[in-house]
């Protein structure tokens, strides 16, 4: 089962990618074949600009997007570690999706709509937040984010969201609860543990 995580977060000691990195070590140490995708390390660039939007017209895919598809195709699992951002991704990762997620390779329309190519894939959302869970709920934001965040962009694309997790006030979250944190980030996949 190979497992490809991707995150999202510039700060080498952010809570964000000290849990990318322990999701890196444990699934390996379950015998997981593991590749951690961190967007910051390299120069991807985030921005789907009028050459790439021209190229994908003719299914001429520029030759960063296909290495970042070519590790979604070989995913049994993806993990997405990402902080909320004004209630939303940051934008490295939403101009990921944006130009890694092209028509043809994650969807296409058919007789009946819109239609996701990449089934068989199970995904898992990992959001850090400086709010409260609560304060999203009591504002009705929760289930949006799930759903803007999760479903409408990788259920799309015919993956199976198996869980969404939410750290929140991680700003202010001593090393026990980001212990308890880690251990409700690997109870999302029991599979391994
Ligand atoms: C540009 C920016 C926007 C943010 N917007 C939100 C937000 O909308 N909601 C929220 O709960 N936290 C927000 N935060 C706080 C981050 O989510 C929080 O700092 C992050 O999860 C911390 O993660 P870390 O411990 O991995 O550094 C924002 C932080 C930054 C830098």
């Amino acid at each position: 089962m190979t497992h490809l995580i991707i995150s999202a977060h510039p700060s080498p000691r952010s809570f964000t990618n000290y849990l990318a990195s322990e999701l890196e070590s444990r699934y390996k140490a379950a015998g997981m074949s593991v590749v951690w995708r961190n967007l910051y390390k390299g120069s991807f660039k985030a921005v789907l600009d009028p050459d790439d939007l021209e190229a994908l017209k003719t299914s001429d895919i520029p030759s960063d997007i296909k290495a970042e598809q070519e590790l979604i195709r070989n995913a049994d699992l993806i993990s997405i570690v990402y902080p909320l951002w004004w209630a939303s991704f940051p934008a490295i990762l939403k101009g990921y999706i944006d130009r890694v997620l092209t028509k043809g390779f994650a969807f296409d329309y058919g007789p009946d709509g819109a239609k996701g190519l990449l089934q068989g894939k199970h995904v898992l959302i990992h959001t850090t937040m400086g709010n409260s869970v609560a304060e999203y709920n009591r504002k009705g934001l929760l289930e949006a984010f799930r759903a803007i965040q999760g479903k409408e962009v990788f259920e799309y694309c015919g993956m199976e969201v198996v869980g969404h997790q939410f750290y929140e006030e991680i700003t202010s979250a001593d090393k026990e609860k980001r212990e308890e944190y880690l251990r409700c980030a690997l109870n999302m996949y029991p599979e391994i543990n």
